[in-house]
């Protein structure tokens, strides 16, 4: 029976586990055994019990879990000191960063280790239910939302009292894929005015059908953004002077603006000067979800809310996920059991078809080397 082991995530302020005691269950009941290290889940509110309740093994140490494992799941790359207990040949399935976290893929391969890269499930129909980003994405962009709603000293909906009126909250939101279009439709709850912009012409309509405004700037260029993947590609020059001037005038009138630009592969593109931040209210919040692919706006610090001279808040707080790590890590655990179902053959071997395209598209690492045509050097 193949053995998935689960350790404890080991980056700092990682909160979410690659297992929940749900999970256990279901890849139990797929024919794998699951072996995972005391304390894994409690960042998230699983204690062990349930896990040993829903048929898992609890082991002490990482280093017990690893030694019986023939896949290793993780919400990160694992650490220096699991990869160097890993058996060659084992499995192993993460959301490892591969464009920016170098050193871990390359010691992946050097152990001999079978790695997958979460992030590069194809964004096909029958691997919707493994798509790591968008789950963690739509998480996020909900948190975003509270994040800003917490750090705004005003309210977000219109509210009548015997005092006075209360004016509904502007909210802009920037980027709509998955995490933009969650923090649309959270805004919209909370009673916010919200407008929104990308450089996909698809965003339009999604924008608009979530009773929001659309703003962009629609040339030519904008007409064919999207990539055949549905990723947005790197904008001109041209583009984005226009799409600044654009913004401008619009930004100003903002009380929270949330940023979720990304384009895989790239440094996440500046979406908001200095300038434009200056021309905020004092009091505007603005939450920049790309912070840990450089930001989209200007001044913007990794793991501080900075506070600009004229009084307006940037908060770089990376993984917003982790945030709301229960439920993060049960919509990731259930990504890995649809995942791990590509593990298996027909009569329940370990016997991954790497002839099929969602495990090509994800594999990163094998025999060695890393294989993946984008990260080759
Ligand atoms: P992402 O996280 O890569 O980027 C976030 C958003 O930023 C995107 O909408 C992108 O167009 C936008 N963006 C990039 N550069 C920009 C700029 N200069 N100015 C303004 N906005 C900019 O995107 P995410 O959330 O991963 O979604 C990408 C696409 O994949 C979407 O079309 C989404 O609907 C699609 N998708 C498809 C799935 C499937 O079919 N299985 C599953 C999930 C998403």
């Amino acid at each position: 029976m193949a053995v998935i082991a689960v350790t404890k995530e080991s980056r700092a302020g990682e909160t979410r586990v690659a297992a929940t005691p749900e999970s256990v269950k279901k890849l139990a009941g797929a024919g794998f055994s699951v072996v995972i290290e005391a304390g894994a889940g409690v960042a998230a509110a699983y204690p062990d019990a349930d896990y040993a309740a829903a048929g898992a093994e609890v082991v002490k140490t990482a280093k017990d879990a690893l030694a019986k494992a023939d896949i290793l799941f993780k919400v990160r790359a694992p650490s220096d000191a699991e990869i160097a207990t890993l058996k060659p040949g084992t499995i192993v399935a993460a959301s490892l960063n591969p464009y920016q976290d170098k050193a871990a893929l390359e010691a992946l391969a050097a152990k001999g280790a079978t790695a997958f890269a979460m992030e590069f499930i194809p964004r096909i129909t029958r691997a919707q239910v493994m798509d790591v980003l968008s789950s963690q994405a739509n998480l996020a962009g909900y948190r975003a939302v509270i994040e800003a709603a917490e750090a705004y000293g005003r309210a977000l909906p219109m509210m009548m009292t015997a005092a006075g009126t209360v004016a509904a909250a502007k909210v802009f939101i920037m980027g709509v894929g998955v995490a933009g279009l969650q923090a649309i439709a959270t805004a919209r709850r909370l009673g916010a005015v919200v407008t929104a912009t990308d450089v996909r012409p698809a965003t339009k309509e999604q924008v608009e059908s979530l009773g929001a405004k659309f703003i962009a700037v629609e040339d030519e260029e904008f007409k064919n953004a999207q990539t055949a993947g549905g990723y947005a590609k790197e904008m001109s020059a041209e583009y984005q002077a226009k799409q600044a001037e654009l913004i401008t005038g619009h930004i100003g009138k903002q009380d929270i603006v949330i940023t979720t630009a990304l384009i895989p592969g790239r440094p996440a593109p500046r979406l908001v000067s200095a300038a434009q931040v200056a021309s905020m209210k004092p009091g505007s919040v603005i939450v920049d979800l790309a912070v840990e692919q450089g930001g989209n706006v200007e001044g913007v610090k990794l793991g501080e809310t900075a506070v600009t001279a004229n009084g307006v808040k940037i908060l770089g707080a990376p993984n917003l996920p982790g945030r709301i790590a229960t439920d993060a890590s049960a919509l990731y655990a259930r990504n890995l059991f649809a995942f791990a179902g590509l593990l298996l053959d027909k009569e329940g071997q370990l016997a991954p078809d790497y002839e099929d395209e969602i495990l090509k598209a994800a594999l990163v690492a094998q025999g060695g080397a890393i294989v993946h045509p984008a990260l080759k050097a």
